[in-house]
């Protein structure tokens, strides 16, 4: 006989059919005849509540089941005595698949730290909390696809190893395989590259951005949905140095096409978590705001999580160009009262979270995006307006802050190669990515959504590395 998930069975009405369960136990209590054990398969948030009695499966395996075990159970559904769910199921035989020893294993049936969590990131796939996020995550996934295929996008995948640098901002990681106790050397006594796998220096990737562009060219419409690197020293809550980036790209589109599509792509994806994900959205809603009972008022969430997506869903993203938002920034109290870490003082100045978020939460009270900053802290490939701006647009998310950059590409040619001779990038190195603009160009734009700043935001978890199964951050590569 075939195993029923737990998804499923919590869905059957009561019956007298024999079904088999497969999971792991959540908790166990019981009495001098009876044992309760909460099983839980993660086919869905919900544990089955098992029914053994002891007569039936017997003292001696009952007492090897504890907190962390593995059981095949066979029995019935019968209808459920406790709150909450339709059946239970009356437990006929029950087979231990590995035990769990209670001295030893470290997740008990209470509340532990996120911080603990993470040093055990092993099993915390075992947990309420993590249960939620990895299928939330997958929801995600799922629906970013939908939403490209839907639209006539086609997925391409981009390389990991790369030989450029896509960004020119914050580090990348080396890819070699020269030792490094004695690399070769050239007459400058510089490591020699030439004797390196590829042949030259390589490293990888910070975004497909770059290829995608050379297959929008053809394509029309494309994405990537890849892993990107960055060696940044950043130990922050929004930083990981491997994250997952989706990045579409699309030929005759201008900046206000890009925003248009930015926009109706997260919208498309709160919904899709409202329609889809309702339990898992419901425990980590309540997971927040009983997080949140100790903090002061001040520091609490105004919106609860499910009322969050809601919102983003229902608003209109507010536009603004980086001159604006300034103007905006410099005015406001927190600057005048000098609030702000980094006061702003002058057109020029990068925003920081503290700006990012002062505009979205405070000032304009939805997702807000910023287009046209300055060139001079903008990539060399953004498309160059007559003042010293680009066609940039990061988007702006409550409690997130830029969850999204992108921008209109330069299609000139010659305005490429000078902006490239400008930032000291050779243009020589790049002749495939300059050909596109020499061999039928045509305006085009993209953007790059961090994947893990959009689970932030749909989870309601505060940091990153609880985000993701396995995070990459300085100094921590365990798992
Ligand atoms: O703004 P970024 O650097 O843009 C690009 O890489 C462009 N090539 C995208 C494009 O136009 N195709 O990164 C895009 C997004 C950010 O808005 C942020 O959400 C996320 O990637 N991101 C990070 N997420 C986690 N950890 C990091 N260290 C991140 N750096 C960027
Ligand atoms: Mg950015």
């Amino acid at each position: 006989m075939k195993r029923t998930e737990i998804k499923e069975l919590l869905g059957m009405e009561p019956s007298k059919e024999l079904k088999i369960v497969k999971g792991w136990v959540r908790n166990k209590r019981g009495s001098k005849n009876v044992a309760f054990i909460t099983l839980n398969d993660g086919s869905c948030f919900s544990s089955l509540q098992v029914v053994a009695a002891v007569e039936q499966a017997g003292q001696d395996l009952l007492a090897r089941i504890h907190t962390g075990a593995a059981l095949c159970v066979e029995g019935v559904l019968n209808p459920s005595r406790g709150a909450g769910q339709n059946v239970e199921l009356e437990a006929k035989k029950i087979t231990i698949y590995g035990e769990a020893s209670p001295e030893e294993y470290p997740l008990q049936p209470k509340k532990h730290s996120l911080e603990f969590l993470r040093e055990i990131a092993h099993l915390r796939f075992r947990t309420n909390t993590f249960g939620a996020v990895t299928r939330l995550r997958h929801a995600m996934i799922f629906a970013i696809h939908q939403y490209f295929h839907q639209n006539g996008f086609y997925n391409i995948h981009t390389p990991i190893i790369t030989a450029s640098d896509a960004e020119g901002a914050g580090k990348m990681f080396r890819v070699t395989t020269l030792d490094p106790a004695s690399p070769p050397k050239d007459s400058n006594g510089k490591v020699d590259y030439r004797e390196d796998f590829f042949g030259r220096e390589t490293h990888l990737t910070v975004s497909g951005q770059l290829e995608a562009e050379l297959a929008a060219l053809a394509l029309s419409k494309v994405y990537t949905f890849g892993p990107t690197f960055r060696a940044e020293n950043s130990n922050t809550k929004r930083h990981l140095a491997e994250f997952w980036m989706i990045e579409p790209e699309v030929a005759f589109n201008d900046l206000d096409d890009n925003m248009d599509l930015a926009e109706d792509f997260l919208k498309f994806l709160m919904k899709y978590a409202l329609d889809n994900c309702m339990e898992d959205l419901e425990f980590l809603e309540k997971r927040q705001t009983d997080a949140e009972k100790n903090l002061p008022a001040a520091q609490r969430e105004e919106m609860s999580l499910i009322q969050k997506i809601r919102s983003v869903l229902d608003s209109q993203f507010q536009r603004i160009n980086y001159t604006d938002a300034i103007h905006i920034l410099k005015n406001s109290k927190p600057n005048k009262k000098k609030k702000f870490q980094f006061p702003i003082n002058e057109w020029g100045a990068d925003l920081q979270a503290e700006h990012e978020r002062f505009l979205v939460e405070k000032h304009f009270k939805k997702p807000v995006i910023i287009t046209d900053y300055p060139k001079a802290i903008k990539a060399f490939y953004m498309k160059q307006n007559p003042d010293d701006t680009v066609r940039a647009m990061d988007i702006l998310f409550p409690g997130i802050g830029e969850i999204v950059g992108g921008s209109q590409r330069e299609e000139e040619y010659h305005k490429l190669v000078k902006r490239m001779e400008e930032m000291a990038i050779d243009p020589k190195e790049m002749w495939w990515y300059l050909d596109t603009r020499k061999f039928g160009t045509v305006p085009h734009a993209g953007f790059g959504l961090g994947f893990e700043r959009l689970m932030l935001f749909v989870s309601g978890m505060g940091n990153i590395r609880d985000v993701i199964p396995f995070p990459r951050t300085p100094q921590n590569a365990e798992f």
